[in-house]
């Protein structure tokens, strides 16, 4: 019988954080007290302007096929945008493709630039999707490790390290999932000249890019001189504009990329839905955008407060402070628990989700992570039930 499944097919990663969230679920489904910590999507719903250009747009009979690569009109606001926050001039026309999610930017990007057995460098830890896409494409992911000390930031070393003849691109993640880490300037400027050196492409997933706090500036490669050229932006609507359910992103990168995407993206779903693409215009231009994301920003960060303060109180227990996106990377090492065995207790005895940090590669291994976009209400009571686990987990230790 000839092998039923491809490559692609069979060695494909579960994401463990849906792998815990179905587990949290079905307990939940059997008691009403669960409080997750799982999932990373914002619990506001999407702002009530976007919601009604969206209505408009349907009302109005925009029902139909888009052109491949997105409406001219979104890609121009993209491109105003895109002006905005990396202060770069991208061509609407020949240097943004609109996408259908983060999670579609990151299977394109890596089908367009990926041969067989091209290798892509990234975190470990890294988001649990982010190693899946140049399996993908066909290609390899290689770990590099990522440590607290260091900011959960690459150190060049550990990149020298993994360097192969077959290294085409390094992903960067900032504000990072899971660790809430940002990236500072001098750490941005080591990695573009070790990118530049070794003629690597870099694919920056800006997922978080608005979620960021205490007024700290936020960094692209695209800022530094020279990295236009060998960069993609992956930008999504989902965190920043509370939509994650409309599935919208985009890409901003050199044209001859962007022209590859946009014919794998015309072989697979042709055109973003139409509707959608209109709501995007006004997540990114309406004037009533600004005030609700900046309001979900202040919320965010104050929730980070709260459990930045709560969870170092924890005997045993620590925590960076988080910098951006809403994720809190809880070191548990103290407790001489292993990661997958504190999620598993804590959710099954004490009916709170945390994903093990071992869900988002070895290196995970000692810390949980935390996803706070919830409520406080939930946020205050859940880890009260996590410093009642610790306490009887390690009741007798020394
Ligand atoms: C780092 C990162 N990139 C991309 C995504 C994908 O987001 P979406 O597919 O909703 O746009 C996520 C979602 O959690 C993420 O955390």
């Amino acid at each position: 019988m000839k092998k039923r499944i491809s490559r692609a097919g069979s060695c494909l990663e579960r994401s463990s954080i849906r792998l815990f969230f179905e587990k949290q679920c079905r307990i939940a489904a059997t008691c009403d007290d669960v409080i997750s910590f799982t999932i990373g999507e914002p619990d506001f719903i999407t702002p009530p302007n976007i919601r009604q250009a969206c209505i408009d747009a349907i009302n109005a009979g925009k029902t139909k096929y888009a052109p491949n690569a997105g409406l001219t009109e979104l890609k121009q606001a993209v491109s105003r945008s895109v002006k905005k926050i990396y202060g770069r001039d991208y061509d609407a026309e020949t240097e943004i493709v609109i996408t259908n999610s983060g999670m579609d930017s990151l299977r394109l990007t890596f089908a367009a630039i990926l041969d067989e057995g091209d290798e892509v460098l990234m975190g470990d830890p890294a988001w649990a999707n982010h190693p899946n896409h140049p399996v993908l494409a066909g290609g390899v992911s290689v770990r590099v490790p990522l440590y607290e000390e260091n900011n959960f930031t690459y150190r060049i070393e550990d990149l020298e390290k993994a360097l192969t003849p077959r290294t085409k691109a390094i992903l960067l993640n900032y504000p990072n999932n899971p660790t809430g880490a940002v990236l500072r300037y001098e750490d941005l400027v080591k990695i573009c000249d070790f990118a530049k050196e070794h003629d690597l492409y870099v694919i920056s997933d800006d997922a978080y890019y608005r979620i960021i706090f205490d007024n700290e500036k936020y960094w692209s490669p695209v800022m530094l001189e020279g990295m236009k050229e060998r960069t993609l932006i992956l930008q999504t609507f989902s965190k920043t504009y509370a939509m994650t359910g409309w599935r919208l992103g985009y890409i901003a990168g050199p044209a001859d990329l962007i022209e590859a995407i946009g014919k794998i993206n015309e072989n697979s779903c042709s055109c973003v839905n139409t509707m959608v693409q209109w709501a995007g215009i006004e997540a990114l231009e309406g004037k009533d955008t600004p005030a609700e994301v900046e309001a979900m920003v202040r919320e965010f960060q104050h929730r980070r407060d709260i459990v930045f303060d709560m969870i170092n109180k924890i005997p045993g227990l620590s925590c960076a402070k988080p910098r951006g996106a809403f994720y809190a990377f809880i070191n548990i090492k103290e407790t001489g628990i292993k990661s997958a065995d504190f999620s598993n207790h804590l959710l099954e005895k004490y009916h709170v989700g945390m994903t093990p940090g071992t869900g988002f590669g070895a290196s995970g291994e000692g810390y949980v992570r935390m996803s706070y976009a919830t409520s406080t209400d939930k946020i205050i009571e859940g880890i009260n039930r996590i410093a009642a686990f610790v306490k009887e987990e390690t009741k007798n230790n020394d």
